[in-house]
This record gives structure tokens, sequence and C-alpha cells, in this order.
């Protein structure tokens, strides 16, 4: 059995890719700190695929303890390197904690996966990295735009160090550039978990809808698009975590052109937020309290992916829609309210 490192595996996005890296066969170990997550979702990966996941919990910002990781594990074909911290609004108030953490864990992650020849580098990049484009769908080569936040930068240097990186040593590395990620494990098992008051939408309707927020505020019908508010590039987490798997098959088959690929994970549709909130009224048969307010300072308006280099280099494709992302996202939260019902 391939081992792989999956690095962030108690978060949200990581966990996911868990469970789908195991249904095809991979062994998997993760390194998180918990700086931003507990074990709570090992537990769930456990019940879904009946295997326990190992944790380290380390800080990669620790060059010492990271190398001890790599280490005790030699035989591994690659790194899916999640770990990173993700709140754009924190990001904006403590720059310095978010280009410290993203970047001197990156930059250990390279340090060790060079020392012990990892063959392959998955890295979790973002398509904040294109800025406020005005070229849709975004296509890879759109050139990169202004930084909206500190977290974005970190994702832009970020893919800067890994490009410099491959020039000078033969790991095969993909960046992947995912849009906006939501929904959660058909199971219900898993999902996101977000620390305090979210900011993310779906997580801002889904906690509403269960009580726990007052309503939801819709940021800007004012825009230029079909309803007046602002359009993303929804998609499933589980696409997301599927990606990865035939990221790293990609690799291990020696299908990649060059040691440094960058993809696009989008399904290439927009949805706008007043379309979101229909589709989630639509699948949980929850009325919400929304409300329209006002445009939020920083947001792009309209952004969506070109997602044709996936399918044809991956052979990817995004099976759910926004209402499998909205159905899935409120099963996870209600799977939550009963479990504290319960206890
Ligand atoms: P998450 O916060 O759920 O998971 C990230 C995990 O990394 C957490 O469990 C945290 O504890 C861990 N971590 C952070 N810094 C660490 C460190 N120094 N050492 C060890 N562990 C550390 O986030 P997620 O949504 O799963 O995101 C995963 C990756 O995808 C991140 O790199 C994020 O920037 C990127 N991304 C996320 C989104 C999104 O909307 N969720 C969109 C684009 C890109
Ligand atoms: C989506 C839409 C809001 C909350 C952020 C990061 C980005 C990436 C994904 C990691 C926007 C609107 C939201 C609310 C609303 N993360 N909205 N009311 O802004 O696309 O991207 O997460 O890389 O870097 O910036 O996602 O979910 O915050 O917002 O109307 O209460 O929902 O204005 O149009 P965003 P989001």
């Amino acid at each position: 059995m391939q081992k792989v490192l999956v690095t962030g595996g108690c978060g949200y996005i990581g966990s996911h890719t868990i469970v789908d890296l195991i249904n095809h066969g991979f062994e998997v170990v993760s390194v998180d700190s918990n700086v931003r997550s507990s074990t709570q979702l090992l537990e769930g990966i456990e019940k879904i695929t009946g295997k326990k996941i190992h944790n380290y919990k380390v800080d990669l910002c620790n060059l010492e303890d990271t190398h001890a990781v790599f280490h005790e594990n030699r035989d591994i074909v690659g790194v899916i390197h999640f770990a990173a911290l993700k709140t754009v609004p924190e990001s904006v108030s403590d720059p310095l904690y978010y280009f410290q953490n993203n970047l001197t864990s990156l930059i250990n992650v390279l340090k060790c996966v060079k020392e012990f020849n990892v063959p392959n580098l998955v890295f979790s990049s973002s398509c904040s990295v294109y800025g406020n484009t005005t070229a849709l769908p975004v296509v890879e080569s759109t050139p990169l735009g202004e930084a909206q936040s500190p977290y974005a930068r970190t994702k832009q240097m970020g893919e800067q160090i890994i490009e410099d990186y491959a020039r000078v040593n033969s790991t095969n590395n993909i960046v992947l550039r995912y849009f906006n990620p939501v929904g959660a494990h058909p199971s219900a098992l898993i999902g996101e978990l977000p620390l305090g008051r979210p900011d993310n939408l779906v997580p801002v309707i889904t906690q509403t809808a269960i009580g726990k927020l007052p309503k939801v505020t819709v940021f800007g019908t004012d825009y230029h698009t079909r309803d007046g508010s602002c359009v993303r590039d929804y998609i499933h987490v589980m696409d997301i975590a599927n990606a990865h798997t035939k990221a790293l098959q990609y690799l291990l088959d020696g299908k990649n052109e060059s040691n440094r690929e960058i993809i696009n994970l989008g399904t290439g549709n927009g949805v706008t937020v007043l379309e979101a909130i229909k589709a989630f009224e639509k699948v949980s048969g929850v009325k919400l309290n929304y409300e329209l307010g006002p445009r939020r300072p920083g947001d792009v308006i309209e952004i969506y992916a070109n997602n044709s280099y996936a399918r044809e280099r991956l052979g990817w494709e995004p099976k759910q829609g926004i209402e499998d992302m909205m159905r899935t996202a409120w099963q996870w939260e209600v799977s939550l309210r009963d479990r504290v019902l319960n206890n």
C-alpha cells in the first residue's frame, strides 16, 4: 500500500481528502498541530472508512519536529500540504502571524521533502491568488491580481516559493487552486467545523437555519450581476478531495509534463448569493431568515473557473451541484446539533 503524508489532516478539506485517499487504496498519516482543529474529524474518518488515522500533533513551523515525522515515514510516496491558517479578516488584523505560519510551515515541508527525496508534493492554493480579475472564466494562465488580503498573499508567495524550489529540485509539484469549497461528506460524519463566528457564506447559512446565528446578511445586491449579488464558483468538498487523489495518482503515473503544474478546481458554474440561498431553502425545506445588506469591503464581484485543464490532465470531473452542496452542509449542521442534544 502506498503511504501519503497529509498535513492539516484534522481540518475540513484534509479530512475529506483522507477519506477519498483511503477509498482509493492509499495509507495515510496526518500531521496537524490542531491550532485550528481537534481530532474530532479523525473519529469521523474512522467511522466512515474503518481505518484509524495516526495524527502527529506537530507544529510544522518547528523544523526539528517536522523532520522527525519525515524521518519516521521515509516510505511516503507524496505529501499533500493543506496545513495553513485561512481566515481572511484575521490575516488583515495579524498579517505577521499569517506570513509566519503559512510560509514557515511550507518551507519546512519543502526542506524535508528535499532531504528525504519525497517524489511528489500537492499544495493547497486558492482562487484568491487571482485577486479582483475581470477575465472570466479564470484559466490557469490568467494573470494573478493584487492580493486582497495577507492570507491571499501567503498563497501567492507560497506558489512562488514552490516555483523557485521546483527550478532546482526534481520533486514533482502540483498547485491546486480551489474556488469555494463547501458541503460535507454524505454520511454527515465529517464536515466543516468553523471556530467562532463563521465568515463564509455556507456555514453562515446553515448556522442561521439551525438557530446559532440570528440571520444571514446578503453582502451587496447592487452589483452588475444577474440578481445584483456576488457570484462564486462553489464546489463540493468531496469533488475537491477526489481531485487530490487524482493529482497524486497523476504524478505517481508520471503523466505530468513539468515538475510544477497549476490546476484550477471549480465547477465552472457561477452561482449568486441569492441563488445559493434559494438552493439551500429548496433542499432543506427551511425558510431562511435573511436580509439584503450593504457590500462587504474587499469582496470580489464575480469569479468562476474554467476547469478544462483539470478535466483533461487529471481525468477529474466535479460530480455534485449546488443543491448537493447545500444538502450535505445542512445534514452536517443537523448532525452537529443532534450530537449536542444526545450528550
Ligand atoms: P482548516 O482550518 O479546516 O484546516 C487546516 C488545518 O491545518 C487545521 O486543522 C490546522 O490546525 C492545521 N494547521 C494550520 N497551521 C498549522 C501548522 N503550522 N502546523 C500544523 N498544522 C497546522 O482549513 P481547510 O478549509 O481544510 O483548508 C485547507 C487548505 O486549503 C488551507 O491551506 C487553505 O488555505 C486552503 N484553502 C481553503 C479554502 C476554503 O475555503 N476552505 C479555499 C481555498 C484554499
Ligand atoms: C461568498 C459570497 C460574500 C457571508 C473566501 C476567501 C477566499 C477563499 C474562500 C480560501 C461573497 C457573500 C458571505 C455572509 C454574504 N478561502 N456572503 N453573507 O469571499 O468568496 O472567499 O473564502 O482560500 O480566500 O476570501 O467566500 O464564503 O466569505 O463569501 O452575502 O454572511 O457570499 O459577500 O459574495 P469568499 P465567502
